[in-house]
């Protein structure tokens, strides 16, 4: 898979893409990850990149020409599956929808800025607006980062042990259950005995009720969706 990321500010989305499991997944070849500088794709002298509204109103519009240019040409190096649009009012990412997303070909994620995008380039070339969640960001690249994050995690062999991404919260619309490491006894803060008894089928039922409670007291909304 490889996710064409174009922002205003490629240098925000350096940090996300070089540690951790999301460098390991690019070293090992699993995903691509490319960053544009839209302003590479200015159209005019003064690289301008933005304007202000037709009709009036405080903040500055980023340009359909620009984004159509950059579009343009990475459509004609390869096939991809969404062009998505980083907006408070898209809808809102799920494990769902990170999911659906990491089996797809290849991404192009849209960062927007200022007051966002002209509505063209929403109407004619964007395939998915997505949103993490009811609140406004300066701009789409931390909300670019989390869902690449969301979703290259779930490619296979990206995680050393494959299993570890079935058992995430939100997986099967349950949390994930408590874990514990050593020491067994803290200053008298005690891991559960079931967890000590090596009895692998009655470990697995406790973390499966622990995982139900957990749901039903923070998340009874998972529930009702399954
Ligand atoms: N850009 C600004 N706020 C955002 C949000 N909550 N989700 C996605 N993109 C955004």
């Amino acid at each position: 898979m490889r996710i064409d990321i174009i922002t205003l500010l490629p240098r925000l989305l350096d940090s996300p893409f070089s540690h951790s499991i999301l460098k390991r997944a690019q070293e090992k070849g699993l995903v691509e990850v490319v960053v544009h500088d839209l302003r590479d794709y200015a159209v005019n002298r003064k690289k301008q990149l933005d304007d202000y509204a037709y009709g009036g109103g405080a903040g500055m519009v980023m340009m359909i020409e620009p984004i159509d240019r950059i579009l343009t040409e990475l459509k004609s190096q390869r096939d991809y599956a969404e062009v998505i649009y980083m907006t408070p009012d898209g809808v809102t990412l799920n494990q769902q929808l990170a999911n659906e997303l990491s089996l797809k070909g290849n991404l192009i994620i849209l960062c927007g800025h200022y007051k966002g995008v002209d509505e063209r380039v929403r109407e004619h070339f964007i395939t998915k607006e997505i949103s993490i969640g009811d609140y406004v960001l300066s701009g789409g690249e931390l909300a670019a980062s989390v869902l690449s994050d969301s979703i290259i995690r779930l490619i296979p062999g990206v995680l050393s042990d494959e299993t570890s991404a079935l058992t995430d919260s939100f997986q099967d619309n349950l949390l994930a259950p408590p874990v514990y490491t050593r020491p067994a006894d803290y200053k008298g803060m005690k891991v559960p005995e079931i967890l000590l008894s090596g009895h692998e089928k009655k470990i697995e039922e406790w973390r499966y009720e622990q995982s139900l409670e957990r749901t039903k007291t923070r998340r009874p909304d998972l529930l009702d969706e399954s």
